[in-house]
């Protein structure tokens, strides 16, 4: 199998870097298409095929990944639409553009929409996707490369925008809890690289323990506040700040902006 990924930035080089690291493919089987000769002479360093030519890197490559910001996403996509055959899978990553923008522009062909984060660097992102003219083995060879980089889910497409800003804003929601508890944590006596390793691995292990168990988060937290004690002090005077009201109404705000 040969891929191809189109634009080399965060969301092309953290799919780059969770299939190596996952042994998902060697990397003589990725193409990388970018204009940045920085980018990709790092890629061809490891030993990935690189071409500044979008047309060019699309040849033989059984599926083409879309990794450009949206406001390229059309310019790029009407560069290889002669270039791609109804064989080679085209799977995107952009947010905003749908499976019927996608079609608009290449034509009827099988389309692939998935919104990730950059946690597939490390093979632990969480993935929404649709598609459209696909067969089931076709579906299928994409969900168990994704699966390499994360938990695959698959959603209607009226999902997406919310998938987005749950499962991929989702990342920068979650690093501002660390860094608030970082400097919370410095504070109180940890230096904040510290602070950060033991809240992330705190988020780590709660993220474990919901996925494990399936259980709901109020049943850990009962495990966790004893009557008069330490953890409720906190939780409740976390809660007359507005902690819980600040996250629906930013994920609101969030999914406004997107629809
Ligand atoms: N970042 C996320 O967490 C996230 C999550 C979900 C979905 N997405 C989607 O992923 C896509 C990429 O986002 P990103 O954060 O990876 O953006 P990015 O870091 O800007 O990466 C895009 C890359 O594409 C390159 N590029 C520009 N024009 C190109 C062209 N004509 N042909 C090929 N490559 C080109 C850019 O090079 P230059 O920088 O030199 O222009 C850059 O290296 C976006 O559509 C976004 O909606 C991102």
């Amino acid at each position: 199998m040969k891929i191809c990924i189109i634009g080399g930035g965060n969301i092309g080089s953290a799919l780059i870097e969770g299939l190596l690291r996952a042994n998902a493919l060697a990397p003589e089987q990725i193409t990388v298409s970018d204009p940045s000769a920085q980018v990709l002479g790092r890629w061809s360093q490891q030993g990935l095929q690189t071409s500044a030519s979008n047309a060019e890197a699309v040849r033989g490559a059984h599926i083409v990944f879309l990794c450009v910001k949206p406001h390229l996403a059309t310019t790029v996509l009407q560069d290889i639409r002669t270039n791609i055959f109804s064989a080679q899978l085209l799977v995107s990553f952009v947010a905003g553009l749908t499976l019927q923008d996608i079609e608009t522009i290449t034509g009827v062909r099988p389309i692939i929409r998935v919104i990730p984060n950059t946690a597939m660097a490390v093979n632990a992102s969480v993935m929404g996707v649709s598609s459209r003219h696909t067969s089931e083995q076709e579906q299928a060879s994409v969900t168990e490369l994704l699966s390499k980089v994360g938990m695959v889910i698959p959603i209607d497409e009226s999902l997406m925008n919310a998938f987005t800003v749950l499962g991929s804003c989702g990342t920068a929601f979650a690093l501002r809890y660390v860094r608030a508890c970082m400097t919370a944590g410095c504070e109180i006596g940890f230096k904040p690289d510290m602070a950060r390793d033991i809240t992330a691995q705190v988020l780590l292990g709660t993220a474990k323990l919901l996925l494990e168990t399936k259980s709901h988060p109020e049943t850990e937290i009962d495990k966790v506040t004893t009557p008069k004690g330490i953890t409720i002090v906190g939780l409740n005077e976390m809660e007359d700040q507005g902690l819980s009201a600040a996250i629906v109404s930013g994920i609101k705000a969030a999914y406004r902006k997107m629809s």
